[in-house]
């Protein structure tokens, strides 16, 4: 069973300001907050219980200047919940060194082999593990080697909450009770997945089946779940019904007004919460070199809470007139 917050999230104010020597400045916008005076080296309860305050009300945390090794990491990811565990490849165990929890996400390569996953070109939008009956809950990044500004290798953010609040009313009411198939065969660079058979029609792929609407289980609001956009699938609909339904929903999810493009430097960690975001890369110049490590836990199976039709929004889906 999935216990849902007790306290609307929408009830309390977001965490903001300054707590001894560690500040919380939202960014711009709808979603996103940096936190300055904070070495994640150091990470203990208190500060701990600040980072995770600021991740549930920005829905995404931006640290710059930390200098982490991958034992580092897995330390704070520890804290946010159990490890989803990547999939191991021969490159990644050539790469992450000694902790299995760590993904290098790279487009480097060492004798003519990727050093990491995602390469150069583009990664379409999704969440993370969308495709899985539990889906990824905090991704963490550390930009270890970017390539120099206005080089592109931006990664796009999304605030899911705000995109479910700002929907019409009509299609509000025609997503409440629906649920997607998730694709599971190809993977966001838009390859087929290893050992996946080709899907030409949606309906017949063998993916989980997720409720469009989810409340998350932390903060009690309801956000838009998409997982990703090809070969989904709206069960209970003709073919074109759901293809008309996820275009709308899609082009409606990724305007800019709903999230931001993170411009990576050197240093900077960035950790989000995958229950109410989707976020997305750009190609960007092959003769660059960027290396990130990674590292998830689990999330949970996407729910809709009973009463969703009626849960306030959360307090970042309506800043700034985009309600
Ligand atoms: C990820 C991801 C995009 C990027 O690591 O989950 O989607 O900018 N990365 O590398
Ligand atoms: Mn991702």
């Amino acid at each position: 069973m999935t216990v849902v917050s007790p306290l609307p999230h929408a009830m309390r104010p977001v965490i903001s300001g300054r707590v001894g020597n560690i500040e919380v400045i939202p960014l711009p916008g709808v979603m996103g907050a940096e936190i300055r005076g904070l070495d994640l080296r150091r990470l203990d309860d208190h500060s701990f219980r600040i980072l995770h305050r600021a991740y549930l009300d920005h829905l995404l945390v931006l640290l710059r200047g930390q200098q982490l090794r991958d034992g580092d990491m897995v330390a704070v990811a520890r804290r946010f919940g159990e490890f989803e565990l990547p999939p191991v490849t021969a490159e990644q165990v050539a790469h992450r060194g000694t902790h299995p929890e760590i993904t290098v996400v790279s487009n480097v390569r060492v004798n003519d082999a990727p050093i990491g996953e995602l390469g150069d070109g583009e990664v379409i939008w999704h969440s993370d593990y969308s495709f899985r009956e539990i889906i990824a809950g905090m991704r963490m990044l550390h930009a270890l080697e970017v390539p120099p500004a206005g080089e592109g290798a931006n990664t796009e953010f999304r605030n899911m909450y705000a995109t479910y609040d700002a929907l019409p009313d009509v299609l509000k009411r025609r997503i409440h009770g629906a649920t997607i198939k998730h694709d599971t065969a190809y993977d966001t660079n838009r390859r087929l997945r290893r050992g996946a058979l080709p899907v030409a029609d949606p309906r017949l792929g063998d993916g989980p089946d997720h409720p469009i609407v989810s409340t998350h289980p932390d903060t009690g609001c309801n956000s838009l779940f998409l997982g990703r956009r090809p070969r989904h699938y709206v069960n209970g609909c003709t073919l074109d019904e759901s293809e008309a339904l996820l275009d709308a929903l899609w082009a409606h999810a990724t305007q800019p007004r709903f999230g931001f493009a993170h411009a990576w430097r050197q240093g900077d960690v960035v950790l989000w919460d995958n229950r109410c975001t989707i976020h997305r890369r750009g190609a960007f110049n092959p003769a660059a070199r960027r290396i990130m490590h990674a590292t998830q836990v689990k999330g949970h199976k996407p729910f809709a809470a009973a009463d969703a039709a009626s849960r306030p929004p959360h307090p970042r889906a309506c800043l700034h007139g985009n309600g």
